[in-house]
């Protein structure tokens, strides 16, 4: 493979990262209102952004339910994230002490810093578990066998790095669409805003890796093109369609008990497209951007139903060219 090259001005934007890494970083005991009073009544989400609103799911449910329900589906993001930020850690820390970076001090000297602050992250996340009462909850195949599956230790790793950003930018949307209302507690909200000024680091650097790299190293295009629809869509329907939460959620009225109606409804609702499209349209105008969205691959996007947002990305780009 060529010489992989990462312009000058890359390398200073990463270097500026590593600064802002070191002049403030979250921490486990500080950074946060730990001392809000446990109660069962707390809302971790929105209530326009329950799976079930918009759906005669949500009429059907008691308030409890619903309280209950945006609990686990607020857990099982935070579940997903600690199994996540444990398997980037593991793998990126591999990637330097094998030397495979090493080409890129300033890529090396990021990366350790993005490792702290997961490590970090994670003991977070694991705390407002045990904060909010919530056991852990079951989260989906692919995630536990995300690294294992997408990430070499041979090739330069920019597909491991390219999915890691999208999880998390995705993710980060997410959170702050679900927890950015004044009647959530204060504490789930505020765990929120705390990672997300670290995780807007980790997907700038993400970005600006991919944005760099992307042509250079052999196929990534091309795969990239091929696989990214389908995974977002598994992505944005985990929690929704999470089997674990549905059952944990214990809804009382008979209804619930048709579980494959019950999960047609809300991966299909109105309200399930509203959210995909506000978390998508930040991501895939990048996409659309760096050519990851090409028109030759437009079927892709078609059966992942991504395509409208897609759609109504360019459409805004043809009338701002007019
Ligand atoms: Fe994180
Ligand atoms: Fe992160």
């Amino acid at each position: 493979m060529k010489e992989l090259v990462l312009s000058e001005s890359a390398d200073r934007f990463i270097k500026r990262l590593s600064k802002l890494s070191e002049k403030k970083q979250m921490t486990l005991t500080e950074s946060h209102p730990w001392d809000e009073p446990y109660n069962e009544n707390a809302w971790l989400k929105k209530r326009e952004n329950l799976s079930i609103y918009g759906t005669k799911y949500y009429d059907l449910a008691t308030e409890e339910e619903r309280i209950r329900l945006a609990k686990l589906e607020t857990g099982g993001w935070w579940a997903s994230f600690i199994a996540l930020e444990n398997l980037v850690t593991e793998y990126y820390m591999k990637l330097i002490n094998h030397q495979s970076l090493a080409q890129f001090p300033s890529v090396v000297e990021y990366m350790m810093h993005f490792c702290k602050e997961e490590i970090v992250h994670s003991m977070v996340f694991r705390k407002a578990m045990e904060h909010f009462r919530i056991e852990p909850v079951e989260i989906s195949e692919f995630i536990k066998d995300f690294y294992q599956d997408n990430a070499s230790m041979e090739e330069f790793p920019l597909k491991a790095i390219y999915l890691t950003i999208i999880i998390e930018w995705f993710a980060e949307n997410n959170a702050m669409l679900d927890l950015q209302n004044d009647f959530v507690s204060p504490l789930a909200a505020a765990i929120a805003f705390e990672h997300n000024k670290e995780e807007t680091r980790h997907i700038a650097w993400g970005k600006r890796m991919v944005t760099e790299l992307c042509h250079q190293v052999p196929g990534f295009m091309e795969e990239a093109r091929e696989f990214t629809p389908g995974f977002l869509r598994g992505l944005v329907d985990t929690i929704f369609g999470n089997m674990d939460v549905l059952e944990r959620a214990n809804f009382s009225h008979p209804a619930f008990q048709d579980i494959e109606t019950y999960f047609e409804t809300v991966l299909f609702s109105e309200n399930k497209k509203r959210i995909d499209s506000e978390i998508m349209t930040p991501i895939f105008e990048f996409f659309v951007e760096i050519g990851i969205y090409h028109t030759d691959y437009r079927s892709y996007w078609e059966e992942s139903r991504f395509d409208e947002i897609i759609d109504s990305i360019l459409e805004k780009q043809t009338a701002e060219t007019i």
